[in-house]
């Protein structure tokens, strides 16, 4: 019997179309299922859209039609798009599904009536875009705003239901403790104790009754059910579970890695295991935050119009160019950062350089020394051939560990080395000089049958990754359907016959016009840009007085000043503790900093370079007798600095080099 193997990616809002975020994380998580199917297990791979929830009733409300059918547009984008980058998810939930629906139901009711949920009256700081309330506690730690988004919240009061997060907590931080792996990479489960669970929980509110688009109360349909419980429910009603069909839940749960972004892993490592723990069935055996794929250094967001689209991508570059991008790129635990230029350039060089002319030049030399066929390696020498050949075999081993540790980027690491490795045999061994002299052709034909060997393995080993290009490097190597494709042939060195005919093909990866393609993919993002900027203005109307600009300044030609000069300069530091934006102006934030006892207000053109939660919390450095001026009719008592690039191309307000309290004077 296989092990099996249960893996998720979150079930994405159907808000917006899906972006390259959303692609980097499917993908990631996909050649993580196909790599465990690869090696025998019986894999489950689910993905889905989570379409409940005050945010798609209200954009739904703006688009002129019901929810339903703005979800049914936006999630059949997801599939396209899936589909397109050759996903191989076993299940799609929708949290619209009836039977998803009536599973969340019965979870509902069966928590009341054992009083794991419970009715009371909630008060509290809600952020609408992240659907989440918020303790005072954390909202005064994030300086007022949504820890996760950095909006505003809005206060609510509504009669709710609420789950027994409390009595479960002691358990839960027990087994946390006990089970390193449960929450990945490790850092995060430092965070989750030491910010969510130690300081103590409170009981969490899980209806709402403001609103109408979500799964009702079974019992008491004023009430919807929290979109989160809703959501989170999706990993065990797409598997049947408390239905009469339930084979699929008795099979693969519990999950054994649900794959999430750093944002939520909250949800997932606190309410869901609560919630588990209450149904009193088991907990996933693994939690892994990936990090965010930013753009140019900035979160994605389709208001600041760097949106990377994924179809123009995979249009212009192909899939398996772009599903390679986004898994070597960019370790996945970390947040990375997604730049036209990279792609271009690890396009050019990993792929078709490194893989591409390592297949070209070996199937060429085959065809040209040996008429296409494959020669006998009956003339070894150890010292050259050694590095390829136990690199070659010993690859699924570092493989696998890489994988098992959610690292598809180091697994990717380890196939460029032997690819690496056999482009500096080919240098070594100098295949073009052996065959000038006749009697080196068992040599010759030696190097050449160990490059084939070795790229037949490389092929079966970027299957997970690259899945179109394994089968066009095999039609190149002879290698036919069968076993010599499959993952235990790479574990003996040797497994091509001789004899096998090779035939050269296309370029797999045909090197890319570097500078045209640069401006190609600049252009596309300074277009969305600018219609981003444009319907900005339009949503915010023509009357937008004019930015406040700082004033340029040039690094040299300024007078010489003397100490009294500078003397005359109060500089201190200030705490960030609120940033929100200017509603009138496009660049403005208005800050509030805390010196000391004293609040102020400043107002701050970083708005571009700078979110709101970048910078809350922080210390900057503040021109604390700069005359008071008003702007967009609110009062800036200073200004804060910041270091900028030529052109403003980026701008970084100054901090200090370790904590100091607030007031603090800078001389
Ligand atoms: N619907 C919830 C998840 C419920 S799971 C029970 C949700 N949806 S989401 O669409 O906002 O985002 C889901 C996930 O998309 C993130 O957790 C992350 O995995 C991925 N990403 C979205 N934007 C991303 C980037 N810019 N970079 C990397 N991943 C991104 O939260």
């Amino acid at each position: 019997m296989n092990k099996k193997y249960y893996i998720t990616t979150p079930i994405y809002y159907p808000s917006a179309n899906p972006h390259i975020g959303h692609t980097y994380c499917t993908v990631n998580t996909d050649a993580l299922a196909r790599f465990k199917r690869m090696t025998g297990h019986d894999v489950f791979f689910l993905t889905g859209t989570d379409e409940h929830g005050q945010k798609i009733e209200g954009y739904a409300a703006k688009a002129g039609c019901t929810p339903q059918e703005y979800a049914d547009r936006i999630t059949s984008g997801f599939k396209k798009l899936w589909e397109l980058m050759d996903i191989s998810n076993d299940g799609f939930i929708r949290t619209t599904d009836k039977h998803h629906m009536e599973c969340v139901q019965k979870i509902f009711k069966k928590l009341y009536d054992q009083g794991d949920i419970y009715r009371s009256e909630y008060e509290g700081h809600y952020c609408t875009q992240c659907e989440a309330f918020w303790t005072e506690t954390q909202l005064k730690e994030a300086g007022g705003v949504c820890p996760d988004c950095g909006r505003k919240t809005e206060l609510a009061k509504e009669e709710a239901y609420f789950l027994r997060v409390s009595k479960y907590a002691p358990r839960l931080i027990e087994h946390i403790r006990e089970n390193p792996d449960f929450i990945q990479p490790v850092s995060r489960a430092n965070e989750m104790l030491n910010n969510f669970l130690l300081p103590g929980c409170e009981d969490l509110c899980v209806t709402r009754s403001t609103f109408k688009w979500g799964v009702p109360v079974p019992f008491d349909d004023r009430h919807v059910i929290y979109v989160w419980v809703d959501a989170l429910v999706n990993y065990l009603s797409a598997i049947g579970y408390l239905t009469d069909n339930d084979e699929l839940y008795r099979r693969y749960w519990p999950a054994d890695v649900h794959i999430v972004g750093k944002e939520i892993i909250r949800f997932h490592t606190i309410i869901w295991p609560i919630m588990l723990m209450a149904l009193d069935i088991p907990l996933p055996k693994k939690i892994y935050g990936h990090g965010w794929l930013l753009f140019d250094g900035d979160k994605m967001s389709k208001s600041k119009g760097n949106v990377v689209d994924p179809f123009v991508l995979v249009e212009r570059y192909g899939v398996d160019a772009i599903r390679y991008f986004l898994l070597s790129e960019f370790p996945f635990g970390n947040d990375g950062n997604f730049d036209n230029a990279t792609l271009i350039t690890r396009i050019n060089s990993d792929l078709a350089n490194d893989l591409g002319n390592l297949l070209s030049r070996t199937v060429a030399m085959v065809g040209k020394y040996f008429e296409g066929v494959l020669p006998e390696p009956n003339v070894p020498v150890p010292e050259e051939d050694e590095p390829v050949i136990s690199c070659a075999a010993s690859l699924w081993e570092r493989m696998e560990k890489a994988m098992d540790e959610i690292h598809p980027h180091i697994a990717l690491q380890e196939i460029w080395k032997l690819i690496g490795l056999c482009n500096k045999y080919i240098d070594v061994t100098a295949p073009w000089v052996l065959a000038k002299d006749e009697a080196k052709r068992g040599r010759l034909g030696t190097v050449l049958y160990n490059l084939a060997e070795a790229l037949r393995m490389i092929a079966i080993a970027i299957g997970p990754f690259m899945p179109n290009t394994s089968p066009r490097m095999f039609a190149q190597l002879g290698v036919e359907e069968g076993e010599l494709r499959g993952y235990d042939s790479m574990k003996t060195f040797g497994g091509i016959k001789p004899g096998t005919v090779l035939t050269k093909g296309e370029a797999i990866f045909p090197r890319i016009d570097a500078k045209a393609e640069m401006e190609f993919l600049d252009n596309m993002i300074e277009e969305q840009r600018k219609k981003a900027a444009a319907m900005k203005a339009a949503e915010e109307g023509a009357s937008e007085p004019k930015p406040e600009e700082p004033e340029e300044e040039k690094a040299e030609g300024k007078p010489l000043i003397t100490s009294d000069d500078f003397a005359k300069l109060d500089l201190r530091v200030a705490k960030v503790i609120d940033c929100v934006e200017v509603k009138k102006s496009k660049h403005l934030y208005n800050i509030t900093l805390e010196l000391g006892e004293e609040k102020r207000t400043v107002l701050s053109g970083i708005k571009d370079w700078v979110s709101p939660t970048d910078i809350i919390g922080k210390n900057v450095v503040v021109v604390y007798n700069l005359a008071p001026r008003k702007m967009c009719g609110i009062e800036s008592q200073g200004m804060i600095l910041a270091a900028s690039t030529p052109g403003d191309a980026d701008v970084v307000p100054l901090t200090t080099l370790k904590d100091i309290p607030s007031g603090s004077l800078i001389r």
